[in-house]
């Protein structure tokens, strides 16, 4: 008895839901997003473009070369809409997997600028952050550690304290290097350098600060934004008085780096997808991304005095293409010079 009254009410509740009519514009648009940005902040951001778009995002997180074999694996059933990643390599490896796809947009053409965006229209930059070197004045001479070329000096023998070679960071350092300087002096530099490692290679670009302050190593390589939030005091106190005690050193030129996106290749909300893209790139949305972590909008640079405190910066003007290519070699001749 008390089945059949459930077969009766489900099937009533069946009626009367086909019944209803719904009216096309109330079915609500959205956009699924697989971000390799692991930041709580970029959440205003799509708050901001839901408020105005009334396109909803759900948002995917998950470490950069996970995400990638995730959507590999997922091939066709993938669910992601727009892809968003930290690193050269990382996004160009993206699109060399075929996981993204060419879309056209005017606005994307014109907010982005040259060398940050793919010429197959596959991926574009939404922010950028710059590798810089990370000095304890008491360990080491300042004044003369002024390129990450000088890292190589046989006067910092035990001195240098490095990220491991899986960081992508790193390895986009090495591929700017080379197409720099070429590859013998790349390589001179990097055994030059690995000698003068003395620690074992470091997990993350946190912990070379700390080290870095603790006196356990002179000088590391560094993303800009890590020394900047410990610094504001987003890692804690504890973190701040660590960063407090070191010298931030922007090479002139610079490496930067990107954090980027394109749309899944197999998007089902394109539309929104390129909707959603437009408006992270764009001054109001890159600025939106950047402005609390840190990072560098696309086209201005991070106006926080702390950030502005590590000196001004010009880009080597390398493309973002060009360190994908050369990502292989880059790892190669890490590899060889006993960079683990
Ligand atoms: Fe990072």
């Amino acid at each position: 008895m008390q089945n059949l009254k459930k077969i009766l009410y489900s099937a009533l509740s069946l009626t009367f839901l086909m019944n209803v009519n719904i009216p096309v514009n109330s079915i609500e648009k959205e956009v699924k997003v697989y971000s390799g940005r692991h930041y709580n902040t970029d959440r205003g951001v799509y708050k901001k473009f839901s408020e105005e778009t009334g396109i909803k995002v759900r948002l995917i997180e998950a470490a950069g070369i996970s995400l990638i074999e995730r959507l590999k694996r997922e091939g066709k059933n993938s669910q992601a809409d727009l892809i968003l990643l930290v690193d050269a390599a990382r996004i160009t490896n993206a699109a060399k997997a075929g996981l993204l796809q060419n879309i056209e947009s005017k606005s994307l053409e014109k907010d982005v600028p040259v060398g940050l965006k793919d010429k197959n229209k596959e991926w574009y930059a939404l922010t950028r952050r710059v590798r810089v070197m990370v000095a304890n004045p008491k360990v080491v001479d300042v004044s003369k550690i002024k390129d990450y070329t000088d890292l190589a000096d046989p006067s910092l023998k035990g001195k240098v304290c490095l990220r491991n070679r899986k960081s992508p960071y790193n390895q986009s350092l090495v591929a700017n290097q080379i197409i720099n300087k070429g590859e013998s002096e790349t390589k001179a530099w990097l055994n030059g350098m690995i000698s003068n490692v003395s620690q074992p290679f470091f997990p993350g670009d946190i912990s070379i600060i700390r080290a870095v302050s603790k006196k356990k190593c002179g000088v590391g390589i560094v993303n800009h934004y890590y020394v900047a939030r410990m610094l504001a005091g987003v890692n804690g106190r504890r973190d701040t008085l660590y960063a407090k005690r070191t010298t931030v050193l922007t090479p002139n030129p610079a490496h930067v780096n990107i954090s980027a996106g394109g749309v899944a290749k197999y998007a089902t909300n394109k539309n929104e997808a390129i909707s959603l893209l437009e408006f992270l790139a764009s001054p109001e949305g890159s600025k939106g991304l950047a402005a609390p972590t840190f990072e560098h909008p696309l086209k201005e640079v991070n106006q926080n005095e702390i950030v502005k405190n590590f000196g001004e910066f010009t880009s080597d003007n390398v493309t973002i293409e060009d360190l994908g290519e050369k990502n292989s070699l880059a790892i190669k001749l890490m590899k060889d010079a006993g960079w683990n």
